[in-house]
Parts: structure tokens; C-alpha cells; sequence
């Protein structure tokens, strides 16, 4: 390492920018062994992008600790609820290497298939102008993550599984108390709310149960019920499985579409005349969320195991270790994209990897894009005096770019 170089990916200064960090990583030390980390930070475009083709970098994370905690009779490996919920995470497509994900991957493409994502926009449209006649009127400030952000992706997800409308709260809630669960809690976290997330996904379990006994018995045009058909109705999903996938697709596509939505109304909020652009062309609208997820995606960071020796770079990499993917920096790769850190809304090609690339690449990007587009459109057109209120704060975390709020005046500074 370089006297200004650090591999420092956490803490307050990370948070706020980490990109300062990815371009030095990316120039000087573009496959870094990061002790900090206890993992290598691939930080080129190049380079990421060979790693996702890499059959020696693994995604099946969560079954080896299981197998590692019940071989060990370690006490809370009894099957409780902590236990149970990690069995039903080592379900989820996105911690499973082919055979097993090819398998889950096929079944879940085919029900995405069906919902005719396409033809979602009125639907989404309706929900997200429900969302903001809530701020009509109000003078703020007022915190758009709460009030449209977060939200509108539990919504949309709860009514493509077929769940009743009342229910909506409660997959928002749920989608949190996964969250926990899955990343472990930040530096405020306790016990007691981690019991508290484990109650939750009891009755999300539950719940998710009773939907599938109903919707076997009363299949519907929702994405549950194409699920439970199966692929041609033959190697269809247990219930086990069937509950695992609705959580996952419940936890992967909400946080991380409020922070698309969300971090693109702030680029353009630090970018006037971006925005001015955007709302005199309307047409840049698909570009748009292009660019804006290149420039300040949702995902800094994914994570591999090393299961067989390779190279990334030219360094070695060695079995038993950590690959930090930093798509953050790759999409800022001056090798790739001109001038990387200008936000241009009508970059074209943009070949951004914030849905990542290869056999895991996201299997929710169409209506992610569809999501984020109708979102800030109707932001854009609705709210034309839309003002920041005040600099966000940002989330200390490895893997996920997101604020704690963002304040606007929704009708410009009173
Ligand atoms: C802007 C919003 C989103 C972003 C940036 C995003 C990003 C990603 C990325 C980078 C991956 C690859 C993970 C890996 O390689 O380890 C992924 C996978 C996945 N995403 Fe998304 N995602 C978004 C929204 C969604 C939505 C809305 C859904 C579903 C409702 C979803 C469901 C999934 C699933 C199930 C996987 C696992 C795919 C597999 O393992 O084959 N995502 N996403």
C-alpha cells in the first residue's frame, strides 16, 4: 500500500464517500489483500467481471455454517427459531452454487416470467402517485425514504405474491427483521432484538405457509401461485421451499430497490441541471436509471468463497479465503466508462454491473428498473420544486449504499 491508499471500507469517511477509497484501491492496489477485511477487494471492472465467470469463487455460504454449527452441537443449533431461519436462508438461490441453484434459479425465472413485468406500469404508477398525494400539500421537511422509498418495493412484491393489501405492513417489517438476521445487526444491535426478528419471521413463516395452502388450493394469476405449478408442473418447489423463495425475493428486492430510488433522487438533487434535463427530456427516462445506478447503485459490495485455487489480476488466490467484489468501484473503472465520476444521464453504452453479472445476476432487474423508473418520474413530474433539506447521512456498511434519511422540502424551501 501507498502512503494515501487505504482499504478502510467501513467507518464515517467511507460512509459518506467511499469513492475516493475505490479509486486508490482501484489504481494502486486493484486486487488487494485487505487484513482489515480478511478478504481480497477486487476493485477493476475487468477484473470483477472475470470473477463472476470464476467457477472457483462460490456463493454457497450459508449451508457450510449450518452444517458446521450442527456438527458441532453447538446449543442454539437445536433446531430452534434461529436455526430454522438459517435452514431456510440455505434455500436461497443466491447462497447456492449450480446444481442447486440452477435448479431454484430455472423455477423462479419462469414465475418472474409469467407476471409480465411489462405490464406492471399502471399498477406501480397507481401505488407510487398514492405514495406522494400523502406529501401534497405538506411543507416538510419530510423524509422520502419513509414516506415513498421503503414503502413502495414491499408493496409491489407483497401484491405480486398474491398477500392482500392489509398485509403490506407486515412484509415491510418482516423484510427488516430479515435483513438483521441475515447481515447480523450494526453496532446498536442486542439480543433482544435479535430475539425480536426471530418472532417476526415465526409469523412470516406462517403466514407464508397459509398463502401456499391457499393459493394450491385456489391458484390465482399471482407469482406464488406460477411457483407452486412448477416448470411444466414437474420438479415444483416444496413448501419449504416455496416459503424460503418468497422471503428471499421479499429481502433481496427491498432494501436494496428503496436505496435505487432513493440515491437516484439525491444524485439528482446534487445535480440540477441533470435534473432540468431529465424533466425537459422524459425520453432519458430508461437511461437514466441506467446512469443513476452506475453512478451511486444500491450494492457496494459482494462477496464470494475461494473453493479452488485461481487468479484475479494476477495475484493468487487460494482456497478458504474472502472475495470482496467492489461493483461500487467498478462502475466508476475509467477503463470502462468515460469520465466516471460525472453523472450523465444519457450515457450510452452504460454496461454498469450494480445488478451483477453471470449466473446470479439479478433475476429482479426488470421491475428494479421498472420500480425506480416510474418512482422518480412521478418525483420528478410531481414535485417540481423538490429540494434537499438537508446533507443525508449514510449507513455504515460494507455491502449495501444507503442513507438513514433523506430530507426534502417536497414543494421547495418555505
Ligand atoms: C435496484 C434494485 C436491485 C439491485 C441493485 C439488485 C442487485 C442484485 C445483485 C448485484 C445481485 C447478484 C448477487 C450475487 O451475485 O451474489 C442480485 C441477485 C438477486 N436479486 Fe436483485 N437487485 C435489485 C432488486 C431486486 C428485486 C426487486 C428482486 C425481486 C423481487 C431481486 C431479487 C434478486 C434475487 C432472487 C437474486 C439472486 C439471483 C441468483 O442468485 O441467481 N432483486 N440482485
Amino acid at each position: 500500500m501507498t502512503g494515501a491508499i487505504t482499504d478502510e471500507l467501513l467507518g464515517s469517511a467511507a460512509a459518506a464517500d467511499p469513492y475516493p477509497i475505490y479509486a486508490g484501491l482501484r489504481e494502486h492496489a486493484p486486487v488487494h489483500w485487505s487484513e482489515r477485511h480478511r478478504a481480497w477487494l477486487v476493485t477493476r471492472y475487468a477484473d470483477v467481471a472475470a470473477a463472476f465467470a470464476d467457477k472457483a469463487l462460490s456463493n454457497d455460504r450459508v449451508r457450510p455454517v449450518l452444517e458446521r454449527r450442527r456438527a458441532a452441537g453447538e446449543p442454539d443449533a437445536a433446531p430452534g427459531a434461529g436455526e430454522r431461519v438459517l435452514a431456510m436462508m440455505a434455500d436461497w438461490m443466491v447462497v447456492t452454487d449450480p446444481p442447486a441453484h440452477t435448479r431454484l434459479r430455472r423455477l423462479a425465472a419462469g414465475a418472474f416470467k409469467g407476471q409480465r413485468i411489462s405490464a406492471m406500469d399502471a399498477r406501480i404508477t397507481a401505488l407510487v402517485d398514492e405514495l406522494l398525494d400523502g406529501l401534497m400539500g405538506r411543507t416538510g421537511p419530510l423524509d422520502l425514504i419513509a414516506e415513498v422509498a421503503y414503502p413502495l418495493p414491499a408493496t409491489v412484491i407483497a401484491t405480486m405474491l398474491g398477500a392482500a393489501p392489509e398485509d403490506r405492513d407486515r412484509f415491510r417489517e418482516w423484510s427488516d427483521e430479515l435483513a438483521l438476521v441475515a447481515f447480523g445487526a450494526g453496532g446498536d444491535a442486542r439480543a433482544d432484538r435479535h430475539e425480536r426478528a426471530l418472532a417476526g419471521l415465526r409469523e412470516m413463516d406462517a403466514y407464508f405457509r397459509e398463502l401456499v395452502a391457499r393459493r394450491r388450493a385456489e391458484p390465482g394469476e399471482d407469482m406464488l401461485s406460477a411457483l407452486i405449478a412448477g416448470r411444466e408442473g414437474t420438479d415444483a418447489l416444496d413448501d419449504d421451499e416455496l416459503v424460503g423463495m418468497c422471503a428471499l425475493l421479499l429481502f433481496a428486492g427491498h432494501e436494496t430497490t428503496t436505496n435505487s430510488i432513493a440515491n437516484g433522487t439525491l444524485a439528482l438533487l446534487h445535480h440540477p441541471e441533470q435534473l432540468a434535463r431529465l424533466r425537459a427530456e422524459p425520453e432519458l427516462r430508461d437511461a437514466a436509471v441506467e446512469e443513476l445506478l452506475r453512478y451511486d447503485g444500491p450494492i457496494k459490495v459482494l462477496n464470494r468463497w475461494v473453493v479452488g485455487e485461481t487468479s484475479l489480476g494476477g495475484r493468487t488466490i487460494s482456497p478458504g479465503e474472502r472475495v470482496h467484489l467492489v461493483l461500487g468501484a467498478a462502475n466508476r473503472d475509467p477503463e470502462r466508462f468515460a469520465d466516471p465520476d460525472v453523472l450523465d444521464l444519457a450515457r450510452s453504452p452504460n454496461p454498469h454491473i450494480a445488478f451483477g453479472k453471470g449466473i446470479h445476476a439479478c433475476i429482479g432487474a426488470q421491475l428494479a428498473r421498472t420500480e425506480t423508473r416510474i418512482a422518480i418520474a412521478r418525483i420528478v413530474e410531481r414535485l417540481p420544486r423538490l429540494e434537499l433539506a438537508a446533507e443525508p447521512e449514510w449507513k455504515d456498511a460494507l455491502a449495501s449504499r444507503a442513507m438513514e434519511q433523506l430530507w426534502v422540502y417536497p414543494e421547495g424551501r418555505p
